[in-house]
């Protein structure tokens, strides 16, 4: 028998899987959670890595106590992607992890981006534009606004890596997390010397060397292998950002998938065997974790936005699902920008949310609930439609999430989308593929041919009960809106920078 953990350490808890590669099915699973560091300025994320390791501790325990332990085999940890961990001597935290929802560095991201000539140039140097959601601004910002703390430091990890860095005691970074740092060059694979250069040389000394997402991290430390009662020799796979091992877990390992997250973060990747550079910079352009590309796009406004109005309006889940159901496809004319959080795409770091159309009719709660889903979903929609325009087709979408188990949310997504959609059998597509990676990763140490795709085929199945049709009707309705909905986001982009009461 062998058995895979598979972990993910998402913004709000930590969920382990346990995956039996015989029978291809997931015999156990654990959760534990843990929270945001309250009370910080608008627009300031953070948490302590040390809650994430507890909240791991915790969740693994719960997850193996109901199997047998000596067929553990290896661990494959996903994370939320971008946060920075700072580490000085000796592996010591220096302080909280500034995560990927923080957009507090926004003057860094202008710093680093005129360093390197211009937006443009910086798509051309890495690939990406340099936003706040990403990593290398959070370092720069760490050097301006604590300085003590910036010279103390010797290690740069994300948080999949630290936690790797826990159970193995290696410091350790693959692509596919790695290149959501913003220091690494897709393209090439290897950290960008003018972006150390823009934020400090020192760095290059704390930046990991890069791996291929197929080499072991490491094996268990003795402590840890104690504390779970496993074997000191269970391999820990090189893991990867929660996008690209939910791309793992819903089987977008080869062209023609889409997998769409409507989670905390709204994403939308699609795997690709050649890196896809966006021009216009609003697709992400990732590697994935299985040593391919992961072209992506990320909205910052889903659950939480949903989540706002079903507690305002004090609905369960099922009256949240009845009221969309009541409204008709465009909601009366009443439209959202989501922008709860500020956005990274469109990137408007200082944005709010935006209603137009409220009158008599639509002021209520049914028609708000239904204008906000829908407006979340044209976000989400927005990067869809650029994959296409990158070339990037796919002629399904494969759905994980919160979002997804609303029936009449899906069929919102099937006709906005224009494409049908579906969920998952195994609904923890990040943390399934931690485990299926491990597996990968511990079969190929047996056979260097076994690819990823003969693991993910078995394990990964569509639940068609999910499944849902676009609507021909409804589809060129949202096909209209959809466009007012882009329009409106761009005339607002202006006002949202000059609005003094919107700055974060
Ligand atoms: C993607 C992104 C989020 C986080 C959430 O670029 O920032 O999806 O990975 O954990």
């Amino acid at each position: 028998m062998a058995l895979f953990l598979g972990i993910d350490s998402g913004t709000q808890s930590v969920k382990a899987v346990v995956y039996d590669l015989e029978s291809n099915r997931v015999l156990a699973d654990g959760r534990a959670p843990h929270c945001l560091i309250e009370g910080l300025p608008a627009g300031h994320m953070e948490q302590y890595p040390g809650q994430w390791t507890e909240a791991m501790d915790t969740a693994i325990l719960e997850a193996v106590s109901q199997i047998d332990r000596v067929a553990i085999k290896g661990i494959g940890v996903s994370g939320q992607q971008h946060g920075f961990v700072p580490l000085g001597e000796g592996g010591k935290v220096i302080r909280a992890a500034k995560l990927w929802c923080d957009t507090s560095t926004t003057e860094e991201c202008t710093l680093i981006t005129e360093a390197l000539g211009g937006e443009k140039a910086a798509i051309a140097k890495i690939g990406n534009r340099i936003l706040p959601g990403f990593t290398a601004p959070k370092i720069l910002w760490l050097k301006r606004n604590e300085p003590e703390n910036f010279s103390k430091m010797r290690h740069i990890l994300l948080p999949h890596d630290y936690l790797n860095y826990y159970l193995t005691g290696e410091a350790f970074m693959e692509y596919g997390d790695a290149s959501g740092t913003a220091l690494m060059d897709v393209c090439s694979r290897t950290w960008s010397s003018e972006v150390v250069a823009a934020i400090d040389p020192t760095i290059a000394d704390y930046l990991p060397s890069l791996s291929s997402s197929d080499q072991v991290c490491g094996t268990l430390r003795p402590e840890v292998a104690r504390k779970y009662g496993l074997s000191e020799s269970v391999l820990v796979s090189a893991g990867g950002g929660d996008n690209m091992m939910g791309a793992i877990g819903t089987g977008n390992v080869a062209n023609g998938v889409a997998t769409a997250s409507f989670g905390t973060s709204g994403t939308i990747y699609a795997y690709n065997d050649t890196p896809v550079v966006d021009p216009r910079g609003e697709i992400a352009s990732f590697c994935d974790s299985t040593n391919g590309y992961l072209p992506l796009m990320c909205t910052m406004n889903v659950t939480t936005v949903s989540e706002h109005f079903r507690k305002l309006f004090e609905m369960d889940h099922v009256q949240l699902n009845t009221s969309i159901e009541a409204v008709p496809v465009g909601s009366g004319g009443l439209v959202l920008l989501p922008y709860f959080e500020g956005e990274r795409t469109p990137s408007i770091p200082n944005g709010s949310g935006v209603f137009i159309g409220l009158n008599g009719k639509t002021m209520n709660s049914e028609y708000m609930i239904r204008a906000a889903i829908e407006g979340v979903t044209m976000g989400m929609n927005f990067g869809l439609q650029r994959l296409k325009e990158l070339g990037v087709s796919t002629s399904e979408v494969r759905l994980t999430g919160g979002g997804s188990r609303s029936p009449a949310w899906r069929q919102i997504m099937a006709d906005i989308f224009g494409l049908p959609v579906v969920c998952m059998l195994e609904d923890e597509g990040a943390a399934l593929g931690g485990a299926l990676q491990a597996a990968w990763c511990w079969s190929r140490q047996r056979d260097s041919s076994v690819s990823i795709q003969t693991i993910t085929e078995s394990a990964t199945a569509l639940d068609e009960s999910t499944r849902m049709e676009p609507n021909e009707s409804a589809k060129a309705q949202y096909e209209e809106l959809q466009a007012f909905h882009t329009s409106l986001s761009k005339s607002m982009e202006p006002v949202f920078k000059k609005h003094a009461g919107f700055k974060r």
